[in-house]
């Protein structure tokens, strides 16, 4: 322990002042005070490499910065931690004063206090480092990097990772969740490709988690999030990237039988792995309307496989043979930033036609009814096709519980702007998504109790919903190398 003696007086616990569960709640006066101690005890603790922040400048604005607004909040002070010493001195001083914390990657989840905190913000940014190693095919990527920055630096050697597929999601909290990406159906989750990763445990040693070091730390890990611990560097496998085909295309409200149609031929005779779309369909201004991503892995796609989708009228067309980068980029992601927003989801096995006028449905009536809320309402609903296959490229992770057969998140995402309509918004959040799974139930292709997955799920899912039958080992584990549940100080699923 290299702690200096300032913070071992730091005996009283800022969190006992924090009535209830969670600690979204507004901090009083006396709490920030003490929080506000805690921030000079890292700061005089801490080495050069890392700065705590206090509000009033530009590093503390994008420490709290979320890409959803309402996952913004008011943190005492940040600190941005600049080795992985520090970060365990910080967990140390956050465990022992029992401090409300946060740990932010890219800030993208969209629950209020997953990553954000009225206690101490901790940003990951100088955790930056892309390291390309040729002779394992592994790049060490640092855990406050987003994966456009990724995708970037391995552009030059002709590799890329398993990672996002739109422009500015962080690689953390994508990969500590699971990690849809476009090349899933050829190599799997994210989290299937993680060889190692770089973790600060809750008692503030550093260690390398790899699937013989420790089986049960990298299980945890894989769908885990920040139960077991802060992670400052994932190890993953690379695979070569070439130019690919696709972008996106945007579709006006005539054309939605043939987008439906288009979008079920897709879903269910697609077999070539190197193809993937998103059809979202989302409602604005009093319209629905489609944002189509297309994509293959490749610089031309073999004939037929989009040839529905390209033929239809459209209002907007970005398709072309492009680098990933660009094609990651082409996505509208960023036009709904800096709004309230909140994200939960349904797992399906098939897209059928049926399925598909549901959610069509869902999206219209639910964005007529939210507009009485709040007239400055966005709603989109993701139709994300797999191949079924999608789960065999990886072994047991905490996060899907169950590999033997494929499941499709379908994500309901909300953008609204005032605070008052919040609980309106949730709620119909959950109705929309019961409406959904009771669709796919009847229709007989699911039970309801798949799993969902935990980055599109709203704040309140209980974990058995995400992690079904693997709970009990995630809270064994979490148990051994958290008893004191330092990482509880944070929010999100909790084991
Ligand atoms: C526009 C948009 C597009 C998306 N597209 C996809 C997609 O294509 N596929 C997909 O699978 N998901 C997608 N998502 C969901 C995304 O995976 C989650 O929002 C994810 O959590 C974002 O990671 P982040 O690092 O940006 O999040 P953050 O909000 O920073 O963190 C999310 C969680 O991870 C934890 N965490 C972050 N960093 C660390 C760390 N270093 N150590 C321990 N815990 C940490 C946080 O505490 C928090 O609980 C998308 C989300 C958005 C908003
Ligand atoms: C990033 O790489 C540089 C150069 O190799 C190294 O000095 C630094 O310690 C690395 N930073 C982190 C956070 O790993
Ligand atoms: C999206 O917004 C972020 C944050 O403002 C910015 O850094 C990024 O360049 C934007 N991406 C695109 C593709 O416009
Ligand atoms: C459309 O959705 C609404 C809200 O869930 C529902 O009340 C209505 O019955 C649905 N209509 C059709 C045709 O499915
Ligand atoms: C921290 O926890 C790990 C795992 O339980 C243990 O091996 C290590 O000895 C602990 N370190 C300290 C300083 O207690």
């Amino acid at each position: 322990m290299v702690l200096s003696t300032t913070f071992a007086f730091a005996v009283l616990s800022v969190s006992s002042f924090l009535c209830g569960q969670g600690f979204s709640q507004s901090t009083n006066t006396l709490q920030r005070r003490s929080i506000g101690t805690v921030c000079q005890t890292i700061k005089s603790s801490i080495s050069g490499a890392s700065t705590v922040y206090f509000p009033g400048g530009l590093h503390y604005d994008n420490d709290v910065y979320h890409w959803a607004s309402s996952s913004i909040e008011d943190s005492v002070c940040s600190v941005e931690p600049g080795i992985t010493q520090d970060v365990g001195i910080i967990l140390q001083i956050l465990g022992s004063t029992r401090t409300p914390f946060a740990v932010r990657g890219g800030g993208h989840s969209t629950n209020k206090g997953f990553s954000s905190t009225p206690g101490v913000q901790i940003a990951m940014y100088r955790f930056s480092n892309v390291t390309y190693n040729k002779n394992t095919g592994t790049a060490d990527v640092g855990s406050g990097l987003i994966w456009d920055e990724v995708y970037s630096a391995l552009e030059p050697f002709g590799v890329s990772v398993i990672g996002g597929r739109v422009t500015g999601v962080g690689v953390a909290g994508f990969t500590l969740g699971g990690g849809y990406s476009w090349k899933t159906n050829q190599f799997g989750l994210t989290v299937d490709t993680v060889q190692a990763y770089e973790l600060v445990l809750p008692n503030g040693t550093v260690t390398s988690v790899t699937a013989t070091s420790n089986p049960d730390l990298f299980f945890g890990l894989r769908g885990g999030f920040n139960n077991f611990g802060m992670v400052t560097k994932f190890t993953f496998k690379t695979f070569p990237q070439g130019q690919v085909w696709g972008g996106l295309i945007t579709f006006t409200k005539g054309v939605l039988p043939q987008v439906n149609d288009a979008t079920n031929k897709f879903a269910t005779t697609n077999k070539d792995p190197k193809a993937a779309i998103i059809t979202t369909y989302n409602f604005l201004l009093g319209e629905p309307g489609v944002s189509q991503l297309l994509f293959y892995d490749g610089p031309n796609p073999p004939p037929g496989i989009f040839d529905d989708f390209l033929a239809i009228p459209f209002l907007t067309k970005d398709v072309s043979t492009r680098s990933y980068l660009s094609l990651v980029q082409s996505s509208p992601s960023n036009a709904t930033a800096n709004t309230r927003g909140a994200f939960h989801t349904v797992s399906l096995t098939s897209y059928s036609l049926n399925m598909i006028n549901v959610i069509l449905n869902e999206t219209i009536t639910r964005g007529i009814d939210l507009s009485t809320f709040d007239s400055g309402i966005f709603i989109s609903y993701d139709v994300e096709p797999f191949l079924p296959s999608l789960f065999s490229h990886g072994t047991a992770s905490a996060y899907p519980p169950d590999r033997s057969r494929g499941l499709l998140p379908q994500n309901i995402y909300y953008a609204w702007t005032v605070e008052s309509a919040d609980q309106d918004v949730q709620n119909t959040l959950r109705a929309s998504a019961n409406v959904i799974r009771q669709a796919a139930i009847a229709e007989g292709q699911v039970t309801g109790n798949e799993a969902i997955y935990g980055n599109y799920a709203l704040f309140d899912t209980p974990i058995s919903s995400i992690y079904g039958a693997n709970v009990p080992r995630l809270q064994a584990i979490k148990k051994q190398y958290d008893p004191t549940n330092v990482m509880g100080l944070a929010g999100g699923f909790k084991f």
